[in-house]
């Protein structure tokens, strides 16, 4: 069944709180999964129950939901096995209507347990499932009990290593939804037109919508589809003017509601037209670690500081790296006029040649192409990051193109290439990958990681724009000194203005997003007393302290902020031709 479109905007209950959890890294509580009258955790029974039983979720510590489990607890900081979380609820099941539980997101793989029985299971930690429970719901009390399990595999997306931190659990929040028998379960609204999805034994249903004042009325068919082009011009969505339409959907006594916004997107060659207007991308990279309190970000409040301080920075693009994150950031970027590049977790060494890993990356990618595609904020889909040519990553990346393509041909398909230097220094852009995305884009760390960025000649084997999609250095908050000392905050200023003399030599430069907003958590970054476990290239510290090299940066989106208002078109400006 297709993902649930807009849970929020429909009759939904939060099942937020705290939920029970057995730590439970020997998987003891699914060892007899699946024979009967076992008296596994699914069960949710009790020494009450059976004199055997030798669990008790209720005597048992909680934890909050969402939030991953790593940054509740001390002693789960390094956790990576497998976590029970129980709880009930109350349900009143009445004929003709049906009830699913909405996830947004469990990491990493999650089975679902309603009154004893499996209802579903889901692998990918960042994008949303849904599963009906209408069949196991009785009337009253509700056992809900969620095993999840956040072990790192070679076959996983992402696999086995990343520079960020694995937290697990119920990281988003997990809703119970109700709707009608047959109800309309997806829906798609942009410039080339409406397309609604009703699911359910009566699929033939009227669908009326209202947008910007303009009602239109669909009859879908025997296959619940159904497709009209829009009924007015909209007003052009965009940073400068980020117009939204309320929107309702009403279809067999359920009303949803949404707001959405119009724009378009394409290349033509060296430009990224928004609306048919050339665009320079100020951006930044965010990771979704929370503001000020640690631990795997979620919810509105979240994504409105992040994207506060990407506002503050002069940005009107963010990359949302490496991984879908939570829902509400693509509607808080609607909101606020910011463009937006999503990605999935295809990061570094993939197993390519493994279809669990195809198959779970392409997963990912439909459901979040699905969440998302009614963001006009959302312009980019990212297949991956950092990947080393190879054959199998070739055909693995091509299949992931097709599967975004087919879904959503509206948008820009992209992925952050790795580029090294050749010995003369010049950096000649030829990943077979250039060929197959619409916008190229590389992470480069010149001053960094090696080399110097005086001098660097930037060449393409495509005529297509380029974002710069990661460029940073380390920096302690505080820690100052001399601008040739690493991790000083003077050396990470000088860095940026390194950088920008050089990002403004390349003729094909339409963009940037930084390494990174914040620092972040991460299990590779052990250097005492600088990192300990966190990346330090945030442009701002794991606490929102402001380092000198923000201002840098702000500067420069100021300069190309005035230079595109004053009609200098979307070229960097010092950029010949
Ligand atoms: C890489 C990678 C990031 C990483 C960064 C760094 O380019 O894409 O995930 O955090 O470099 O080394 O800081």
């Amino acid at each position: 069944m297709l993902p649930i479109q807009n849970v929020a905007g429909r009759r939904s209950r939060s099942l937020a709180g705290r939920w029970h959890v057995i730590v439970d890294p020997y998987r003891s509580g699914a060892q007899f999964l699946g024979f009967p009258n076992a008296r596994g955790f699914h069960r949710d029974l009790s020494p009450r129950d059976d004199a055997r039983i030798e669990y008790d979720f209720a005597r048992s510590p909680t934890l909050a939901v969402p939030g991953d489990w790593n940054s509740q607890e001390p002693r789960l900081l390094l956790y990576e096995g497998t976590l029970w979380y129980q709880r009930s609820f109350d349900a009143h099941p009445a004929a003709g209507r049906r009830w699913f539980l909405h996830f947004g997101a469990a990491n990493y793989e999650a089975r679902v347990f309603v009154n004893g029985h499996e209802v579903g299971s889901h692998v990918g930690g960042f994008t949303p499932f849904d599963l009906e429970v209408t069949a196991a719901l009785r009337d009253g009390r509700n056992s809900l009990v969620v095993c999840v399990d956040a072990t790192r595999r070679r076959d996983g997306v992402p696999a086995l290593d990343t520079d960020w931190w694995n937290y697990g659990g119920l990281t988003r929040d997990v809703r119970l939804v109700e709707v009608p028998e047959s109800f309309l379960c997806d829906y798609r609204i942009g410039l080339e037109g409406i397309e609604v999805t009703v699911d359910g034994p009566a699929p033939a249903k009227t669908v009326r919508i209202t947008v910007g004042g303009h009602e239109i009325t669909l009859a879908t068919d025997t296959r619940g589809g159904a497709r009209a082009p829009l009924p007015f011009a909209p007003e052009r969505w965009s940073p400068g003017r980020p117009r939204l339409y309320d929107v309702t959907l009403a279809c067999n006594g359920e009303v949803v509601h949404d707001r959405i916004g119009f724009r378009s997107i394409e290349t033509r060659g060296c430009e990224i037209l928004l609306n048919g207007e050339p665009v320079f991308l100020r951006g930044i990279s965010i990771h979704e670690e929370a503001p000020l309190r640690g631990g795997r970000a979620h919810g509105e409040d979240d994504a409105r500081l992040l994207l506060g301080w990407a506002q503050e920075l002069g940005c009107n693009f963010v990359r949302l790296s490496h991984y879908p994150h939570d829902e509400p950031m693509a509607r808080v970027a609607d909101e606020l006029g910011l463009l937006v590049w999503e990605e999935i977790p295809v990061y570094w060494e993939i197993d390519w040649e493994s279809p669990v890993a195809l198959e779970c990356a392409t997963g990912q990618l439909r459901e979040l192409i699905l969440r998302d595609r009614n963001r006009a904020s959302v312009v980019f889909w990212s297949l991956a990051n950092e990947t080393l040519p190879k054959p199998a990553r070739l055909e693995f990346l091509r299949s992931l193109a097709g599967t975004a393509r087919a879904l959503d041909p509206t948008r820009l398909l992209t992925t952050a290439l790795l580029t090294l230097p050749s010995s003369e220094g010049r950096m000649r852009i030829e990943d077979p990958l250039g060929g197959i995305v619409d916008v190229l884009a590389v992470n480069e760390y010149f001053g960094w990681y090696y080399g110097e960025p005086e001098g660097v000649v930037w060449e393409s084997a495509f005529d297509k724009p380029l974002v710069m999609s990661e460029l940073g250095a380390d920096a302690l908050a505080g820690f100052r000194g001399g601008s040739d000392e690493r991790y000083t905050e003077e050396f990470q200023a000088r860095f940026y203005e390194r950088q920008i003399a050089m990002l403004e030599t390349i003729p094909f430069l339409r963009g940037l997003s930084p390494w990174i907003l914040q620092d972040f958590r991460s299990p590779r970054r052990n250097l005492p007393g600088i990192q300990d476990h966190y990346n330090r290239k945030g442009l701002l510290s794991e606490r929102g302290q402001r380092k000198l090299a923000f201002d840098v940066l702000r500067a420069f989106y100021a300069r190309l902020a005035g230079a595109q208002r004053g009609g200098g078109g979307s070229a960097p400006p010092a950029a010949p031709g």
